[in-house]
């Protein structure tokens, strides 16, 4: 054929000879592409093949490759999987299943995106923070139990490759806004509601560096923390902080710029709030009014139990603002952030310097429990509630106690507004 043209035509043989050169050419890239598609990254079982256009679970695997210990053999359990992820602990992000998923109920499933587009926008949600799980200190200590199947099922870790350039460029930054309480008072739900902000990241776990790990070391600490590009802010929760008195030197000491939040809640209410936590992991400890009054007869308030202490805000607040001026600590009205979190988290946006970004429609209310929810996607609909160690049924308490709690709290409580220059509807 190339002779027969070549009679007619020497430019049409030259044609046809570069267009032959130029489809060997595609075809030798094309094959080094996939290679690098299904090649592992550092020697682990990484890769997975772009083309199946399958993402294992919620760990998305979209032309780029899942890097570390979540990168699941596909033909691994869930069950395994989980172990072996939870058994390590430096990862970077966590990604909550959805509750109704089949994982949750222990059942292998493979996550398929329609198109690359729509993976890469999923991945990119997730390192924002945007799906992230919601581990407490009390879950924390669940899934460290590791023998907890609820737990064990229950987050699920990954450490991903990142797919822009810009998280390519990510780094791991100290925080530069700490929740330092008030235990009880809603500091979980005021986590989750931030990291709702396309610019704010923060770890799932508690740290307790300031109280637990200090000697660890601030990088250490640094570790802990996710990775942000420019312009995110890195805040982190350990309610602990707010009573334990080294902490705030130690803030001092990390930076004094640092921007600090309080929630706060009615002490009485926080107290048995606590109580009913610790109910909850020894059902046959002994009733709240016991705990509370130190005898029946004095009617004395229990002032050394640590769920009437923590309630004593004046003085803790006390030994920060030995370090802290009062505009650097910004306080949020616990009851608030139920009856009407947009707000309350209005305010919290104007203190840490972030747009206006999370608004009401990114609420609504559960009932019957009747705390709010965040709606995460507006397009989806994806939304998600705190888990059920939030918003537990209290016990009733006598009634006579409560009254003793209020009368015992009404002159600390006093002190507080004085210091805090704000007024607060507790009785
Ligand atoms: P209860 O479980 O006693 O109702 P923290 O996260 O600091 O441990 O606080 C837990 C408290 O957060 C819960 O106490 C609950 O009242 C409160 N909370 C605030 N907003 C909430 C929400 N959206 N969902 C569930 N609990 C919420």
């Amino acid at each position: 054929m190339i002779l027969l043209f070549s009679f007619r035509c020497k430019r049409c043989v030259l044609a046809l000879m570069m267009t032959i050169c130029g489809l060997c050419v595609f075809s030798l890239y094309g094959m080094a592409v996939t290679w690098s598609a299904v090649v592992p990254l550092g020697g682990q079982q990484t890769g997975y093949d772009v083309r199946q256009k399958e993402l294992f679970d919620n760990v998305v695997v979209a032309g780029d490759r899942v890097r570390g210990t979540v990168a699941a053999d596909p033909g691994e359990s869930v069950v395994q999987r989980h172990n072996r992820v939870l058994q390590n602990s430096n990862r970077d992000f966590y990604v909550k299943t959805d509750p109704s998923s089949k994982e949750e109920r222990g059942e292998n499933s493979l996550r398929t995106f329609e198109n690359y587009q729509e993976a890469t926008e999923d991945l990119k949600q997730k390192l924002r923070g945007d799906n992230s799980i919601f581990v407490d200190d009390e879950d924390q200590r669940n899934i460290n139990g590791r023998d907890n199947f609820e737990a064990r099922t229950k987050p699920y870790y990954g450490t991903a490759s990142k797919l822009s350039q810009e998280y390519h460029n990510a780094t791991k930054k100290l925080p530069e806004a700490i929740i330092i309480g008030v235990k009880k008072a809603g500091t979980r739900a005021l986590l989750e509601f931030l990291r709702i902000h396309p610019d704010v990241r923060a770890p799932g776990p508690e740290p307790h560096f300031f109280d637990r790990n200090y000697d660890k070391g601030l990088e250490w600490y640094r570790s802990q923390m996710p990775e942000t590009i420019p312009g995110q802010l890195t805040i982190e929760k350990t309610p602990s902080y707010f009573v334990t008195r080294e902490v705030p030197k130690r803030v001092y000491d990390m930076s004094k710029n640092v921007k600090l939040i309080v929630v706060v809640r009615d002490p009485v209410t926080r107290a048995i709030s606590d109580y009913t936590q610790a109910l909850s992991k020894r059902p046959d400890i002994k009733p709240f009014e016991q705990w509370a009054l130190l005898d029946n007869r004095t009617r004395l308030v229990n002032s050394s139990w640590g769920a009437i202490r923590i309630g004593v805000y004046p003085k803790h607040l006390e030994h920060w603002l030995k370090f802290f001026p009062l505009e650097q600590i910004h306080f949020v009205n616990g009851e608030r952030l139920i009856g009407d979190p947009a707000s309350e988290i209005g305010r919290v946006q104007s203190f840490l310097g972030l747009r206006q970004y999370i608004s009401e429609k990114h609420f609504y209310l559960k009932e019957p429990r009747g705390f709010p929810c965040i709606i995460r996607n507006e397009r989806t609909g994806r939304h998600h509630c705190l888990g059920k160690t939030k918003g537990r049924p209290h016990p009733k308490v006598n009634e006579d106690v409560i009254a003793r709690l209020r009368d015992f709290y009404r002159p600390f409580n006093l002190k507080f507004y004085h210091m805090v220059k704000r007024k607060f509807d507790w009785r």
